[in-house]
C-alpha cells in the first residue's frame, strides 16, 4: 500500500524528479557527510528499509560503518550503530541532539505539543520530567505501591492456574500485557483497566492501546514527505484522533471525579500529580497531565510485556538456562508455596537479572530508540550531523555485534555474570532504555515489573509448548512496529510445579 502511494506520489511529482535529479546528482557530497548508500531521487533510501528496518540498517552499517547517512524521502537521517558513537550522541552532545522528529500520527489532538515524549527538551519538558521523577517513579513511591503490583501478579497466577487446571493453552504476551496494564493502572489510578480473556469482559482499553500501536508502528508516507501532511493520505492521523480522543476523555473523567472529592483518598500517582497541577503558578496544566497519562500507558505497557514474552521464549529454547533460573529462585525464596516473590528479592537473584539483561541485548523492545533530532550542525568523530537531521540509534545492531559480544546470536545470560554491565544508561553497549537526558523515565518500574512477573511465572510453573511443539519449533522471527514483537505469539501450557 505504502509502495503504491509512493509510486503515485512519484508520478505526480515527475517534474520535480527531473529537477531534483539534475541538481541532486550534480551536487557532490561534502567530505564530512557520513557515508551511506546512494539515494534515489525523491524517495531517497526508503526502499532500503524493507519490512525490518532495524535489521536492514544493521546490514547496511556493516558496509558503511557505525555512522551512516540516509535520505528517507525528504528526511535526512543519521544512523548510529556503535557504543562509542552512541555515547557521543546521547551523552557528549545530548544538549543539541535531544529534540524529536514527530511522526504525523503523534500530531493527533495536538499530542506533540503537550506530550513529554515528543516535546523538545525545553523548560516545560524539564518540569514534566521532574514531576515524573518525584511523583511517579521515585524509589519511595515505587516501594509504597509494590503491594498493588504484587496483587496484580497474584491475579496473573490465578489466571495461569485456571489454564493449568483445564490443560489449556496460554498466550504469554497477551496475558502479561493485561498484568502490566493493570500494574500501571493501579499504581496510577488505583483501578484495573484490563481483564484476562476468561472473564468475558470487553477489552476496550487493550483494543485502544493495540490500535494506537498499530497506527504508530505502520509506515506512513507523510513521515517521509511532510509536505503531504494536510492530506493525511493513509487516514492514519484521523484514526489516531479517535484513539487518543477516547483515552483523553477517559483520563479527563478521572481527573474531574478526583477534583470533586473532598478528601484525598487514594494516595496514588493521580492524587500526587493533581497536587502538582494545583500548586500556585503550576506549569503542569490539565492537558499536560492528560497527555502525560497517554504517554505513560502507551510507552510502558507493550514494551514491558513483550520483554517478558521474549525472555520466556529464549528460556524455553534453552531449557538448561530455564532450570538454572528456577534453581536460583528456589534457593532464594525456598520451596514454601505461601512465600510470595517480592521486588526486594531481585538483588538476591543474579542469574535472573542476567537473563533479563541478555533478553534486552537480543530483543530491545525499541530497536532504534525513539528518533532524536539535531538542533544544530554538530561534528561527531569527524562527521557532520546536520541541523534538523533525524538520528536513529540502532541498539539492536549493537546487541548483535560480534566485535562487542562473543557468540552474539547465542542466548547466554552467563556473559553478564562476568561483568557489571547494566542497562541503566551507563554502559553504552547495552542501552535498551536509551541514555542521557532522554533516557526512559519508566526504567525503574519496567525493571521491577519484568523481574517480578518473570520470577513468579518460572517459580510457580513448569512450561510445556502448546500443540506438541518442541523447542526447535519456537519461531523467533520478529515483527517491526512501535515495539519489536514476536511474529508468532508464544503459546504454552502451564503445569503446576
Ligand atoms: C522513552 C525504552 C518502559 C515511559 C523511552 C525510550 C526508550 C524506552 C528507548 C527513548 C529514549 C531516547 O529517546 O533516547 C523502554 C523500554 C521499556 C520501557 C525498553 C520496558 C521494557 C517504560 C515504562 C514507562 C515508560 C514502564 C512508563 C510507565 C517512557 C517515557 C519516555 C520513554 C515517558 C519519553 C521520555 C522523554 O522523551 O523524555 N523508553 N521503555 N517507558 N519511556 Fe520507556
Amino acid at each position: 500500500y505504502l509502495l503504491l502511494l509512493l509510486l503515485a506520489f512519484l508520478a505526480c511529482a515527475s517534474i520535480h524528479v527531473l529537477i531534483i535529479f539534475i541538481l541532486g546528482t550534480k551536487k557532490s557530497k561534502s567530505s564530512k557527510d557520513p557515508p551511506g548508500p546512494n539515494p534515489f531521487p525523491i524517495i531517497g533510501n526508503i526502499l532500503e528499509l524493507g519490512n525490518q528496518p532495524h535489521q536492514s540498517l544493521a546490514k547496511l552499517s556493516q558496509n558503511y560503518g557505525p555512522i551512516m547517512s540516509l535520505n528517507l524521502g525528504s528526511i535526512k537521517t543519521i544512523v548510529i550503530s556503535s557504543p562509542k558513537l552512541a555515547k557521543e550522541i546521547l551523552h557528549k552532545h545530548d544538549l543539541i541532539l535531544s529534540n524529536r522528529t514527530i511522526p504525523d500520527t503523534i500530531r493527533a489532538l495536538d499530542h506533540h505539543i503537550f506530550s513529554m515524549v515528543w516535546m523538545p527538551p525545553t523548560n516545560q519538558w524539564r518540569i514534566l520530567r521532574r514531576a515524573c521523577a518525584n511523583k511517579v517513579f521515585s524509589p519511595q513511591l515505587l516501594d509504597s505501591t509494590q503491594i498493588l503490583r504484587q496483587k496484580k501478579v497474584q491475579e496473573l497466577l490465578d489466571f495461569v492456574n485456571e489454564k493449568s487446571e483445564k490443560g489449556e493453552t496460554l498466550d504469554i504476551g497477551e496475558a502479561t500485557f493485561i498484568t502490566v496494564l493493570n500494574s500501571i493502572s493501579n499504581t496510577f489510578f488505583s483501578m484495573d483497566l484490563g481483564h484476562y480473556n476468561s472473564s468475558n469482559k470487553p477489552q476496550e482499553f487493550k483494543d485502544i492501546f493495540f490500535g494506537i500501536m498499530k497506527e504508530a508502528g505502520r509506515p506512513n508516507v507523510v513521515d517521509f514527505f511532510p509536505m503531504l501532511r494536510k492530506l493525511d493520505p493513509q487516514g492514519a492521523r484521523a484514526r489516531m484522533n479517535k484513539y487518543f480522543g477516547k483515552l483523553i476523555d477517559f483520563f479527563d473523567g478521572l481527573v474531574e471525579e478526583r477534583l470533586g472529592r473532598e478528601r484525598k483518598l487514594s494516595n496514588d500517582v493521580l492524587d500526587s500529580l493533581l497536587e502538582v497541577m494545583m500548586e500556585d503558578n503550576s506549569q503542569v496544566t490539565r492537558p499536560h497531565l492528560l497527555h502525560l497519562f497517554l504517554d505513560l500507558f502507551v510507552a510502558g505497557t507493550d514494551t514491558t510485556s513483550s520483554t517478558i514474552e521474549w525472555a520466556m521464549s529464549e528460556l524455553l529454547c534453552n531449557p538448561e538456562k530455564l532450570e538454572k533460573v528456577r534453581k536460583e529462585l528456589q534457593q532464594v525464596i525456598g520451596k514454601d508455596e505461601q512465600q510470595q516473590f517480592e521486588e526486594s528479592h531481585i538483588t538476591k537473584l543474579p542469574y535472573l537479572r542476567a537473563v533479563v539483561k541478555e533478553t534486552f541485548r537480543l530483543h530491545p523492545p525499541i530497536p532504534l530508540l525513539v528518533p532524536h533530532k539535531s538542533e544544530d550542525n554538530v561534528e561527531i568523530c569527524g562527521f557532520m550531523v546536520p541541523k534538523d537531521a533525524q538520528i536513529l540509534v540502532n541498539v539492536w545492531a549493537m546487541g548483535r555485534d560480534s566485535s562487542i559480544w562473543r557468540n552474539p546470536n547465542e542466548f547466554s545470560p552467563e556473559r553478564f555474570l562476568e561483568n557489571d554491565v547494566d542497562f541503566k544508561g551507563q554502559d553504552f553497549e547495552l542501552i535498551p532504555f536509551g541514555a542521557g537526558r532522554r533516557i526512559c523515565p519508566g526504567l525503574p518500574l519496567a525493571s521491577r515489573t519484568i523481574h517480578i512477573v518473570l520470577a513468579s511465572l518460572l517459580y510457580n510453573y513448569d512450561w510445556k509448548l502448546a500443540n506438541g511443539k518442541k523447542k526447535e519449533d519456537i519461531d523467533m522471527t520478529e515483527t517491526y512496529g512501535i515495539t519489536l514483537h514476536k511474529a508468532q505469539p508464544l503459546q504454552v501450557i502451564p503445569i503446576h510445579a
